[in-house]
């Protein structure tokens, strides 16, 4: 069997770490290897010990560069890519005035099918192996989705985006098609190589009670596939939904009252959150999703990471394009950074770094498969250059430590420092040139 052999300064964690000092969280080694063999990680060590293993294999030479887990993005929207950057207004009339406008081309499978490919080169230019996206509310955008991923034993999670109220008639399902458009793509790829499903109510106020029912049925029929909506995000957003589910005690309870929440619910930027939702999330163990660039870029908030943290709760970060400004998980950190900031919280760079491998595996249940480089999981890994700009270079003139080499990363970082990404083993970038 085909073997390559990555060489250069290995990055992974065991858990999470509390500081710089933390070092038995993480695994560096400064001439390290890894060994891969069809589309998984076999072994894991210095070079000088791995590569008497390897003969045969052909060695590629990253030093001095380092290798890390791919990125994983766990909330992000494929019909807005070509949004990103459209200006001027806050969540709800982003949505009318930019948003469904975009989101009604997928209709056409020919154009998701060019964007899918799209899509998935940008993740891969900037270092991401893995996402979470919604499609738009048609299936053919999920298909064409599910099949690019496929194509390129990328692991993807997806689904077809529930909404059958309160946006234009081109993007509006029906309880009924929407629920079975879900079951067909559940059943066709669901499971299928790296890909799976999540059940994706846009969010309360495009679904109506009937679609929350239908949204319901489909988690209790397919509990092993993931849940991803939004909530709280935005005020008038909160308002709104108050008025369209007056019976709810807060935000959180229309997805509770239908079934929704659990350890394979992902809730996009829970912002603005009242003690009960809190307490519920961390009964129910879902998860909030972080997303920095887009809750600066819409004025939405300050996601409150430590108090979250504080009750038990495991946050997930993401990019959230397009109200995301970035593909980079890189930039998601450095916008991330200083929101914690804002509110005297820090988000120290190892810690940063072990969030979106690591952390964000865990939070999808995926840890003994993507998120590290152990031996036995799936070779998605992602080579860094922390002087892949002049001001990045100065600045690492300058740095003594892992830790401030990967601060220089985290602030300053993006597409410019990913010189490769490998998905199951294969090059991204090279297989594109
Ligand atoms: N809430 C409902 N839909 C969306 C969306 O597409 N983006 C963001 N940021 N929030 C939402
Ligand atoms: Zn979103």
């Amino acid at each position: 069997m085909l073997q390559t052999l990555l060489r250069g300064r290995v990055l992974t964690f065991h858990r999470e770490p509390a500081g710089a000092e933390d070092t038995d969280a993480y695994s560096y080694i400064e001439d390290g290897a890894l060994l891969l063999e069809a589309g998984q990680i076999v072994a894991t060590g210095g070079y000088d010990d791995i590569a008497p293993r390897a003969t045969g294999a052909e060695v590629i030479d990253h030093r001095p560069h380092l290798l890390m887990p791919g990125f994983i993005d766990t909330h992000i929207h494929f019909p807005q890519l070509q949004i990103v950057a459209s200006w001027g207004s806050q969540l709800l009339e982003w949505l009318n005035g930019y948003t469904f406008p975009a989101e009604a081309q997928y209709g056409d499978a020919q154009h998701a099918r060019a964007m899918a490919g799209r899509f998935c080169d940008l993740l891969t230019d900037h270092g991401t192996t893995t996402a979470v996206a919604f499609c738009s509310s048609h299936k053919g955008s999920a298909e064409a989705l599910f099949s690019e991923a496929h194509s390129r034993d990328m692991r993807m999670i997806a689904g077809k985006t529930l909404m059958d109220r309160n946006a234009p008639d081109e993007v509006l399902d029906t309880p009924q098609s929407g629920y079975d458009d879900s079951v067909a793509l559940i059943e066709a790829w669901h499971g299928q190589g790296r890909l799976s499903y999540a059940i994706t109510p846009r969010f309360a106020i495009t679904s109506t009670p009937a679609q929350m029912e239908t949204a319901q049925a489909l988690a209790a029929r397919y509990p092993h596939c993931y849940v991803q909506t939004h909530l709280s995000e935005n005020q008038a957003e909160i308002a709104y939904t108050a008025e369209l589910y007056p019976q709810a005690r807060d935000y959180l309870d229309v997805y509770e009252a239908y079934g929704l929440l659990g350890p394979r619910t992902l809730l996009g930027h829970a912002i603005h959150l009242r003690p009960r939702e809190i307490a519920t999330i961390a009964e129910t163990q879902s998860h909030p999703v972080f997303c920095p660039t887009s809750n600066l870029f819409l004025g939405s908030g300050l996601f409150d990471d430590a108090g979250l943290r504080a009750q038990g709760i495991t946050n997930a970060i993401a990019t959230d394009i397009g109200a995301g400004t970035s593909f980079s998980m890189l930039q998601t950190l450095n916008e991330g950074y200083k929101i914690l900031q804002l509110q005297d919280q820090k988000l120290h760079a190892l810690r940063a770094f072990h969030w979106i491998t690591r952390g964000n595996a865990h939070v999808l249940g995926l840890g003994d498969r993507i998120g590290s480089l152990d031996a036995g999981t799936e070779a998605d890994i992602v080579v860094l250059d922390s002087r892949a700009t002049p001001a990045m270079a100065l600045r690492m003139d300058r740095a003594e430590t892992l830790a401030e080499e990967l601060f220089a990363l985290q602030m300053m970082g993006d597409d410019r420092a990913i010189v490769e990404t490998y998905v199951a083993g294969n090059p991204q970038k090279k297989g594109r040139q």
